[in-house]
């Protein structure tokens, strides 16, 4: 039997595909005719079909400053705009936008009109603050209507927000505040996370006292937990308690269609997290235009995304794809796991979700937890509002997809595995749910008119079958910018001189020989992706060695992990000789709560191990693909003739 027949399709179920918005695959391979045919052409009548502009484009791409692209250049538009008055104007005045579902179950709905109201009395209190076109605000909370609102109220404006996640510490903050030299935080007292009530307001404070956020006038309170804080006099204040004094109406700004619209930091194989600028444009024409096709939107769906708006799968598919379509969505304060490891599935059953997009990890480790226990298996729960699947972030491994599939899905939704990066603003990799026939861990075909391909070193195309280098052939719309303050660097890490200027995107891919369907087979650098996040080993190694009374030395690489994906496997040498036993362990721990504190939780080692050396080359490079052999516990097959010092490896 060849694998070729091993290999489980699944095609479309025919009245789906029927009823869907790309229905069939001659409809998708019509739209990538349409591309190819005339790409600007394409571009511009969807870009004039999803989005409403208030001074028409008449240019669709200049390339004259390559790779620096400009989309629509001509155009103005208001992201805000298109996401909220439009729907009232369309009379979906009073359909619900959001519900929001606290971390202890409340339920907060908000109608079209509610949610333009409070984006406008957002939006004026920046405005009476003094924000104007062009600055940014730092944004620093949970999933709530209010982070929503204020991302939204940025837009309606033309401010550029910079949202951060929530699990980031204080000096990660205090970074990405400088560097965009913001003049307005925006934060909460507390955000409530798995029934635990944790800071955010207070390491606003701190991150504003580590030096280099001079910048901030002042910064806006979000009232969540109502718990006492401390309130800086004349800087901080309470963001509610303005807005009830403001009108909720707010005239938008118009903006040029490659205004920022946001900066995203997001983490690369050297140096700091970079600020990842994206359009206001383009990139809510792709947001919009994937919603509706990799998701099938349509009016009666309630579409959640379990993202959190600190990452950019919370811009595309929270605050504007969904909402440029005037659907209704769940926006979701809490975990997975809490109260139990069935919140999901309950979710799923009580607010009649059909649309459903999570990350693989969150599926692995509600697999473990089902299996363990028969009242949190969704087969416990009423699934059957779900109509579609959705995976991001990081591969799906065949198991976990088929039992979603199974599970989940009761063997009738078809899933959307999304390959994209926050620098692509959306979607770039993935079936069209009444088209596509699915291959279980393959993210499929390039979503219509966005040109992926697999090269080689040279940027030569590699054939069907052979694993190469992703990259995207020509700029699409949604496209990265800039690296905010750092063209250089931008130019460098996407459009590397060898690659006849196609995007990079440091991803590894092949294609089936057979049916040319792509499969991601990982980062290409040094970036690992734990649970769907994404991380620099550079920035580990430099938070390990920042820890200076204790670290002489440190490398970081990943290993598989069978729960997320990846995980951080930290190699140290320390100032003091090897420690042993519950020595080691104390001094592991140590580490772990100082890399807590230079970077969040989120980037805390699984393992780290004491070496009195790291292994290197004579030339004095880190051997690193020598560690990622004994952080997997494999044989070193490699060739250590180079090896400095070969005992090391002992
Ligand atoms: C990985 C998240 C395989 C990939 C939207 C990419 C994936 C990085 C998939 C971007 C997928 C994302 N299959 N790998 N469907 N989706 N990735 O910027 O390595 O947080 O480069 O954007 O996640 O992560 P980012």
């Amino acid at each position: 039997m060849t694998t070729e027949n091993q290999t489980k399709i699944y095609t479309p179920d025919a009245a789906f595909a029927a009823a869907a918005n790309v229905s069939g695959m001659a409809a998708y391979e019509a739209l990538c005719k349409e591309a190819e045919t005339d790409y600007e052409g394409y571009w511009a009548r969807l870009a004039r079909e999803f989005v409403t502009w208030k001074t028409p484009f008449t240019k669709v791409l200049n390339q004259d400053n390559a790779p620096f692209f400009k989309w629509f250049e001509d155009g103005t538009l208001n992201a805000s705009y298109n996401c909220l008055d439009r729907n009232v104007e369309r009379g979906l005045g009073d359909k619900t936008a959001i519900i929001f579902e606290a971390d202890g179950g409340e339920v907060t709905k908000v109608t079209y009109s509610e949610l333009l109201a409070k984006t406008s009395q957002y939006a004026n209190v920046l405005k009476s603050m003094g924000v104007q076109k062009g600055d940014r605000v730092v944004i620093y909370i949970a999933m709530s209507i209010e982070g929503v609102a204020a991302m939204q109220a940025c837009a309606r404006i033309g401010a550029t927000h910079s949202v951060v996640f929530g699990g980031f510490s204080a000096q990660s903050l205090r970074d990405r505040i400088e560097d965009t030299g913001a003049k307005i935080v925006i934060t909460a007292d507390h955000q409530v996370r798995g029934g635990k009530k944790l800071p955010l307001k207070s390491i606003v404070d701190e991150a504003l006292t580590l030096g280099g956020c001079e910048k901030i006038q002042n910064v806006l309170v979000v009232k969540r937990s109502g718990a006492e804080i401390a309130m800086t006099e004349g800087r901080d204040l309470w963001l509610g308690d303005l807005a009830a004094q403001q009108s909720t109406t707010c005239e938008p700004t118009w903006v040029e269609a490659d205004h920022p619209l946001f900066l995203l930091y997001t983490s690369g194989s050297t140096g700091k997290p970079k600020g990842v600028q994206h359009s206001t444009g383009g990139y809510l024409l792709h947001a919009a235009l994937t919603t509706k096709w990799t998701f099938d939107l349509k009016d009666n769906d309630v579409f959640w995304c379990t993202a959190d708006i600190g990452w950019v799968t919370g811009h595309s598919y929270i605050t504007y794809g969904p909402l440029a379509l005037g659907g209704t969505e769940i926006v979701f304060e809490g975990v997975p796991t809490y109260p139990d490891a069935g919140r999901f599935w309950k979710m799923i059953q009580d607010h009649k979700v059909s649309i459903f997009y999570t990350a693989p990890t969150a599926i692995r480790s509600l697999i473990k937890a089902a299996e363990a226990n028969d009242a949190v298996h969704p087969k416990s729960y009423d699934l059957s509002s779900l109509r579609l699947l959705g995976s991001v972030g990081e591969p799906i491994n065949p198991a976990a997809w088929e039992w979603y599939h199974l599970h989940v899905g009761g063997g009738r939704c078809p899933i959307v595995d999304t390959f994209w990066q926050t620098e692509t603003g959306g979607h770039m990799i993935t079936p069209m749910p009444g088209a596509t026939p699915l291959v279980p861990g393959s993210c499929t075909l390039p979503f219509p008119g966005i040109q992926v391909a697999i090269v080689d070193e040279t940027g030569n195309d590699v054939p069907n079958g052979q694993g190469g280098i992703l990259v995207v052939k020509k700029p699409w719309p949604s496209m990265i910018r800039n690296i905010w303050g750092d063209g250089e660097r931008f130019v460098k890490s996407y459009y590397p001189s060898e690659l006849k200027g196609y995007y990079l995107a440091g991803d590894g891919a092949i294609r089936d020989a057979n049916t040319a369907y792509f499969t991601i087979t990982g980062r290409i650098d040094d970036v690992l992706n734990v649970s769907g996040h994404r991380m620099g080993t550079m920035e580990i190694e430099s938070a390990l060695v920042s820890c200076t009374e204790l670290v002489a030395e440190a490398a970081v690489v990943g290993r598989p992990d069978d729960t997320t994906g990846e995980a951080v496997c930290a190699f140290v040498v320390l100032k003091r000789s090897l420690p042993t036993g519950d020595e080691a362990k104390a001094i592991a721990k140590k580490l772990r709560d100082h890399i807590g504190k230079e970077i969040g939780p989120i980037a805390k080692p699984k393992d780290i191990r004491f070496g009195e050396n790291l292994p290197k080359t004579r030339s004095g490079k880190i051997m690193r693909r020598l560690l990622r052999s004994i952080a997997k516990g494999e044989a070193i097959t490699q060739d250590t003739s180079t090896l400095e010092n070969p005992a090391i490896l002992d």
